[in-house]
């Protein structure tokens, strides 16, 4: 099949690669030229484990090709699939301006009937208007083209997105013509011989699928953190109330880890949009306004934690981070936990020096300050820190080496934002230790 994916982000690009790699010819078109350059030279520009190998092997059976030529990426390909981002506008809303411009660009340079997929998560209702729009283009330039419109969510998770695609727990399409299900059923097929996985409806259903799907799993987090919050006040260890409550098998275990609680450039934004176009649409949501109010602050509490903690404290040193990225094996720092705690610190007056394996980069776009300093690796930030604060629990930092870490430090005190680590074996090597959840 020839395909093209219009944006060449975390979900573009694995999907390019990932389709390219059964067989299919695609194009990907971005309006970042710069992404364009980097890719046709073979480099993959987010951190994606197993990304690099997969383009390169792509590319070279020819199968790949990567343009910023509106044009050519619309006329190649009779499936074109919308994947560029639907950030959240200051006040909540879903901000479509990209979806838009992707739209616009496919009525202007259409010549054959074509398959229009939006992969991009958008507001319901938004994929019914965009046929709209460009039908409506498409009738002013005169000319006969057919547009069919499938709604396709993408629920594949940074760091594991090729296996998420081409492992899928489900396939959801939402359709509106049998013909072009039938056309996308096909595309889907080499990952889906398990197993069938398809699951399909109507479009406004899918379009609301990825929201609940995303409000869930949030909402399971924010559970977690206000159970974590109580423990702290009423002296109980969430620990030990996590196993009792997960080993319900109707419960389980998944989602449910206290923390620092979610960022990323998902969950944050569709549950604002999710209560946006809820109360636009006659329903006030609770639960989910809840959820990100719980979020929201819970990153401000295990900051304020680290602040008073050092209060009554002498301080000579700096704050060292673990982690800046919002979760492990990612670069993405989109609304991460880390940006907001490291703000509160550095507003504080502390100093910082972090270090992630590969977050840093795109952390500094994101806070530059004088007090702000990043390390070569874990060990590196230790020296003469007051305080060591995980933040993402990436595999390095799961059992390093502590007594080393305590010779380093100038005081050795750790503020566990993940509980990762066993308490009780951090204080017998000479730590105060701090956890979500967990009183002191
Ligand atoms: N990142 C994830 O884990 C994930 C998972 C599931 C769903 N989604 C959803 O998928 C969508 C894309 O997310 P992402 O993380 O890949 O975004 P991203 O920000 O990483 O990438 C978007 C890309 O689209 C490009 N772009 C913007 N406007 C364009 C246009 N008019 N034409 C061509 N390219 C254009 C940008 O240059 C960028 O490269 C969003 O709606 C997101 O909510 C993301």
């Amino acid at each position: 099949m020839n395909i093209t994916t219009i944006g060449t982000g975390y979900v573009g690009l694995v999907t390019g690669v990932c389709l390219s790699n059964v067989g299919n010819r695609v194009i990907c078109f971005d309006i970042d030229r710069s992404k364009i350059d980097l890719l046709n030279s073979g480099k993959v520009p987010i951190y994606e484990p197993g990304l690099q190998t997969k383009l390169k092997s792509s590319i070279k059976s020819r199968n790949l090709s990567f343009t910023s030529n509106p044009k050519k990426s619309i006329n190649s390909s009779e499936i074109i699939m919308i994947c560029v981002g639907t950030p959240s506008k200051s006040n909540g809303d879903t901000d479509l301006k990209f979806v838009n411009q992707a739209a616009d660009m496919i009525a202007e340079y259409i010549d054959s009937d074509k398959i229009i997929l939006i992969k991009s998560t958008v507001p319901v209702g938004t994929s019914e208007k965009i046929k709209k729009n460009i039908n409506e283009k498409i009738k002013k330039r005169n000319i006969n083209c057919k547009i069919d419109l499938i709604f396709n969510p993408e629920f594949l998770k940074e760091g594991k997105a090729i296996n998420d695609f081409e492992s899928p727990d489900r396939i959801v399409i939402g359709y509106e013509s049998t013909s072009s299900l039938k056309k996308v059923i096909q595309m889907y097929e080499p990952f889906n011989l398990h197993h069938d996985k398809i699951i399909t409806m109507d479009i406004k259903s899918s379009e609301l699928t990825k929201y609940a799907s995303n409000a869930f799993l949030a909402t399971k987090i924010s559970f977690i953190n206000e159970i974590a919050n109580i423990c702290e006040n009423v002296d109980a260890n969430i620990n030990s109330v996590r196993r009792g409550l997960c080993s319900d098998t109707r419960i389980g275990y998944d989602f449910l880890y206290p923390g620092v609680g979610f960022g990323g450039s998902c969950f944050p934004k569709d549950l604002k949009s999710l209560s946006k176009f809820s109360k636009k649409n006659g329903y006030q949501t609770s639960i989910i306004d809840s959820v990100i109010e719980v979020n929201d602050m819970q990153r401000i509490i295990f900051a304020e934690k680290i602040i008073k903690y050092f209060e009554k404290k002498p301080f000579s040193g700096h704050i060292a981070i673990w982690g800046l990225s919002y979760k492990p094996e990612t670069d993405d720092v989109r609304k991460a936990p880390s940006i907001d705690i490291v703000e509160k610190l550095l507003e504080n007056n502390f100093t910082v020096k972090a270090y992630d394996p590969v977050a840093m980069k795109n952390f500094n776009k994101k806070i530059k300050h004088k007090k702000m300093s990043f390390g070569k690796n874990l060990y590196d930030v230790l020296e003469g820190a007051n305080a060591l604060v995980l933040l993402t629990e990436w595999n390095e930092f799961r059992s390093p080496n502590f007594i080393r870490v305590r010779e380093l430090m100038n005081t050795p005190v750790l503020f566990d934002g993940k509980n990762i680590y066993n308490k009780e074996n951090i204080q017998s090597l000479g730590f105060e230790c701090f956890q979500v959840g967990v009183r002191t």
